[in-house]
């Protein structure tokens, strides 16, 4: 039994700059590039976009899971499940894409959204599984909290805080409000990798206490070892907020194109074969 809580430190900090996105008034950071998957395994790219109405036309996905947050503004969706709904600055829809799902995530007209898409793989054995969408209000879901610390469980747990939200990579995702001054230990297993993303304020981050500033992806260390590991979070002298991402390596083969995302070049183009061929209507269950 080895019961030494590994500490975090921080591995690497980027600053991505805002670039146009598929339209003048698209504009996007990659705060995860797509295309590193060894390195940031289970997930596979994080986009913040600004966007009006019109920019994306309903699309299909496959394999994969995103994990839509709203910063600011409304983000108005449907699929060809039948869900349909707003999402609202602070709230996340968790949509697993599994066999197959067709949808469209746009702003009411008149109204840029500011928000952020991660997308989450899935394993081998689930990427052919039923579609299922999750709507997560803010407001609805697990508080935790300590001195001048406010911790929002999206998924996975902080503390004895457990989130609802089912998982089929596992994930935790937490929104870590502090006050000025404020610190907190986040308990996470040793094998995860994870991320910061500081969405507001600066403070510092891990053992080593690196300073950390709105704007900054903040990738942890980790370890291969199962165990237990936390990470140090403190606020300066304004209020900081962050959003926590960790999730379990899938180690699996990853085959990636458009919004299809399997495990081999076969699976790819069985995606686009039954795309076209209309298998991804909830009918042909
Ligand atoms: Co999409």
């Amino acid at each position: 039994m080895n019961d030494t809580i590994l500490q975090r430190n921080v591995a690497r900090i980027f600053h991505p700059t805002v670039q146009t996105g598929m339209t003048p008034e698209h504009r996007v950071r990659p705060l995860i590039p797509s295309g590193d998957t060894k390195a940031t395994d289970p997930f596979l790219l994080l986009m913040e976009d600004w966007f009006p109405r019109g920019v994306f036309d309903r699309h299909p996905h496959r394999g994969m899971e995103t994990v839509t947050y709203v910063i600011d503004g409304r983000l108005d969706h449907y699929d060809n499940y039948g869900n349909q709904g707003s999402l609202l600055p602070g709230n996340v829809q968790w949509m697993t894409a599994g066999r197959g799902i067709i949808h469209n995530e746009q702003p009411p007209d008149g109204v840029t959204v500011h928000s952020l898409q991660l997308w989450v793989n899935l394993p081998a054995a689930a990427k052919m599984v039923e579609p299922r969408t999750q709507n997560l209000v803010a407001a609805d879901l697990p508080l935790r909290r300590e001195q001048g610390v406010e911790i929002r469980v999206f998924s996975g747990k902080s503390g004895d805080v457990i989130a609802p939200t089912k998982n089929y990579t596992p994930v935790t995702m937490l929104e870590v409000r502090l006050e000025p001054g404020a610190r907190i230990r986040q308990e996470l297993p040793a094998d995860y990798n994870a991320f910061l993303i500081v969405l507001d304020g600066a403070g510092f981050a891990g053992g080593e206490q690196s300073p950390v500033h709105a704007g900054d992806v903040v990738w942890l260390t980790r370890t291969d070892e199962v165990g237990l590991s936390e990470v140090n979070i403190a606020a300066q002298a304004s209020p900081l907020r962050v959003l926590l991402f960790a999730g379990r390596p899938l180690r699996e083969p990853v085959v990636a194109e458009g919004p299809f995302v399997m495990n081999t070049e076969q699976q790819i183009r069985q995606a686009y074969i039954d795309y076209r061929q209309g298998r991804f209507e909830p009918s042909t269950r």
